[in-house]
């Protein structure tokens, strides 16, 4: 069985104040619920880096997991304005995301730049959160799989099929990011299940363990359906992981359907 992972994706959002009253409405409500327990479902933050360590802290006491949104594939040196993976896993960081959408349009970050930050994740000792996805026109052209198939062979081949094995995967599709379209669960579905048959073609035990999310809207009023399928696993949670009590109510359905 695979733990369902529900991660908030906080972007570059909140000042000190709203970061602070986000995550004590995370944890108190976590105390609060019945029904989502740590054993069931995976808890997991990603707050911008600045606010790591202060985070860090806040989530010390409770069953919430911290990750970053970004890192550099250097370690150390003269990457002016980068951090690296040894830096995030110093201040608490267990999982980083490898090439959000936004990271690949708004900072080019193509494929072969996702792969080399995959394996410096992984080296540095942090579970990469890798995010695929199409955009509208792709799905449109009938080349979903194509590109999705190409994202996932780019990190294959420069980190090795070993390197998922500490690894998460995203289906991500990019028209659905912060447009409040959502992905049906059929469709999402169909690009989760021929994610496992990539990843079955590499290595069939870990296409049995590996954790893929789905994340893209996804709301309270969503999150049931798309977390029923057989194959999603979990939700990589933007605008809705703003709200603590959307946030709850999205990791009591992941609990629910377990
Ligand atoms: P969204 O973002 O939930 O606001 O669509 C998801 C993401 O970008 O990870």
């Amino acid at each position: 069985m695979r733990k369902r992972l529900i991660a908030g994706n906080w972007k570059m959002n909140g000042a000190l104040a709203q970061i602070t009253s986000l995550i004590d409405g995370i944890a108190n409500g976590l105390l609060q619920i019945n029904g989502v327990s740590a054993a069931d479902v995976e808890l997991l933050v990603l707050p911008p880096s600045i606010y790591i360590p202060f985070v860090h802290e806040k989530i010390k006491n409770t069953a919430i997991g911290l990750g970053a949104q970004n890192l550099y594939l250097g370690d150390v040196g003269a990457f002016t304005g980068e951090v690296s993976g040894s830096m995030l896993k110093e201040v608490g960081c267990q999982f980083v995301l490898v090439g959000h959408s936004e990271r690949r349009t708004l900072f080019f970050e193509d494929s072969a730049m996702v792969g080399l930050k995959f394996k410096a994740a992984v080296l540095a000792g942090l579970m990469p959160i890798l995010c695929v996805g199409e955009t509208r026109l792709e799905r449109e052209g009938g080349q979903t799989e194509a590109i999705i198939h190409e994202q996932l062979n780019a990190v294959l081949q420069i980190a090795g099929i070993a390197a998922f094995e500490k690894a998460v995967i995203a289906y991500e599709p990019v028209w659905a990011i912060g447009t409040g379209l959502t992905a049906t669960p059929e469709e999402a579905e169909a690009v989760h299940a021929f994610i496992r048959q990539f990843i079955h073609q590499n290595n069939v035990d870990l296409a049995r363990t590996i954790r893929i999310l789905y994340g893209g809207s996804m709301k309270p009023d969503n999150a049931a359906l798309l977390l029923a399928m057989p194959n999603i696993d979990g939700g990589l949670i933007g605008g809705a992981s703003l709200d603590a009590g959307q946030f709850l109510k999205i990791c009591e359905a992941a609990s629910v359907v377990n």
